[in-house]
């Protein structure tokens, strides 16, 4: 099942998606010229081009905050997205994965609330993944959810779940914590607060060291720019500098390559948020 891709993208989509599935991946081209922002023309050429290779598109997959950018994607492009899988009546899955993880600028809008807004009748084709992995700091739970419009989705999703269900302490466990309202608001508040004081640590180090980065809203990353110090604007020259990164500074931050992203000499750094 062909699916376009918004990259750069986490990585980890080949392998939870592509290996077992046989998903082929068709990325969008967006860049730097463009705050890395997904356009309805790049759309439009990933579209046009699967299909001149006889490759039939079934939906569009997007990261909301974007997992590596760090940022949220504009209400107005939720909307110019929404359009496209209308028009070529196509899924949509939007992983919001990092949704409670905003913590400044533009707040983080869904999907579902564009749909909402536009009183949307098609919804079955939208389809919304989240787990608690990033926002609780639970990756060890393995506990997600699928919220979708679509009953075949969820009855199948539903079916599914048998083979990975979660277990009865962590649901109590889990239960008991979420249902506490003055911790949770209190957890997300605080979440927000550290994860912003540490971005702001990291781009202002990075800025004092004449490194610029990509203005970020959200998640655990920063998208920094280290396209000057490319001796090539290739690949290869940008898996030379990781690999030198990585091996002197023993510092290991994903090159953009990773991500699929095009504009060589992009690399995500991560972080946690501190006291
Ligand atoms: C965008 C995105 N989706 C999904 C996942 C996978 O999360 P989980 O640990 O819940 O499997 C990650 C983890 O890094 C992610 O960044």
């Amino acid at each position: 099942m062909p699916c376009l891709f918004l990259p750069p993208y986490y990585p980890g989509f080949d392998r939870d998606l592509r290996w077992r599935t046989g998903v082929k991946i068709v990325p969008v081209h967006c860049d730097s010229s463009s705050n890395f922002e997904i356009t309805p023309q790049a759309l439009e050429k990933a579209y046009n081009e699967a299909e001149s290779m006889n490759i039939k598109v079934r939906g569009v997959l997007m990261t909301n905050p974007s997992n590596p950018l760090g940022a949220t994607i504009k209400r107005s492009t939720l909307e110019e997205i929404l359009e496209f899988v209308t028009r070529k009546n196509i899924h949509l899955v939007s992983d919001e994965i990092y949704s409670g993880s905003t913590f400044s600028g533009e707040e983080f809008v869904s999907v579902a609330e564009v749909l909402e807004a536009q009183n949307y009748k098609d919804s079955e084709r939208v389809h919304i993944v989240y787990s608690l992995s990033k926002d609780l700091g639970l990756p060890g739970f393995r506990v997600g959810t699928i919220y979708s419009y679509n009953d075949k989705v969820v009855t199948t999703a539903r079916r599914m779940s048998s083979f990975t269900l979660i277990s009865s302490q962590t649901q109590q466990l889990l239960a008991s914590m979420l249902s506490d309202e003055t911790f949770t608001a209190n957890y997300i508040k605080t979440n927000r607060e550290r994860l912003k004081k540490r971005y702001q640590m990291i781009i202002d180090g990075l800025r004092n060291s004449g490194i610029e980065c990509l203005k970020g809203n959200a998640g655990l990353f920063c998208w920094m720019n280290l396209s000057p110090l490319l001796e090539e604007p290739t690949k290869e020259s940008e898996l030379i500098l990781w690999k030198s990164m990585l091996h002197e500074v023993k510092l290991n931050i994903s090159p953009g390559s990773s991500c699929h992203c095009s504009d060589p000499g992009w690399f995500r750094v991560c972080f946690r948020e501190y006291e």
